[in-house]
């Protein structure tokens, strides 16, 4: 079983971006985590980031017969029908993650256009909801197959 990590624009600088709202754990220590937790659930997970929106539609294509994705499109959630359309599009269950409680937040980020077709949504738990996430899409999984 195959997960995608997939993070958007301005991720790679998790951990000395806006701390107050993100923490201070780097990217490369996330996917570490999540990597590690998906070793002991029995997935292998794939990690990507890019802050270009084609790039993201690109990398969630390639997803397209994985177990699931991971994804915390940044503020392209927010405005991005081209996102929301790609997360639609593909088989694999998306579960969208936010670092941030975004609706503590500005009200711009209280709207997420993928959240409709995305198959969860976790937000505000910081980092951890990464790898809550990554269990609420193997479960997905365990249970598409049975
Ligand atoms: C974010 C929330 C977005 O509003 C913001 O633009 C981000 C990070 C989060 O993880 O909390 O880049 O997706």
């Amino acid at each position: 079983r195959t997960v995608l990590l997939l993070n958007g624009p301005n991720l790679n600088l998790l951990g000395t971006r806006d701390p107050a709202q993100y923490g201070t754990t780097t990217l490369d220590e996330v996917e570490r985590r999540v990597r590690d937790l998906g070793k002991e659930l029995g997935a292998e997970v794939v990690c990507a980031q890019s802050n270009s929106e084609g790039a993201l539609v690109d990398r969630l294509h390639e997803a397209r017969g994985y177990a699931g994705v991971v994804f915390n499109p940044g503020a392209y959630a927010h405005y991005s029908i081209a996102l929301r359309d790609a997360v639609d599009a593909i088989e694999a269950p998306v579960v969208e993650v936010h670092i941030s409680n975004v609706y503590a937040r500005e009200e711009f980020r209280h709207r997420s256009v993928t959240a409709p077709v995305a198959a969860g949504y976790v937000a505000g738990c910081g980092v951890f909801g990464y790898e809550l996430a990554l269990r609420a899409v193997l479960r997905r999984d365990a249970e598409r197959r049975a």
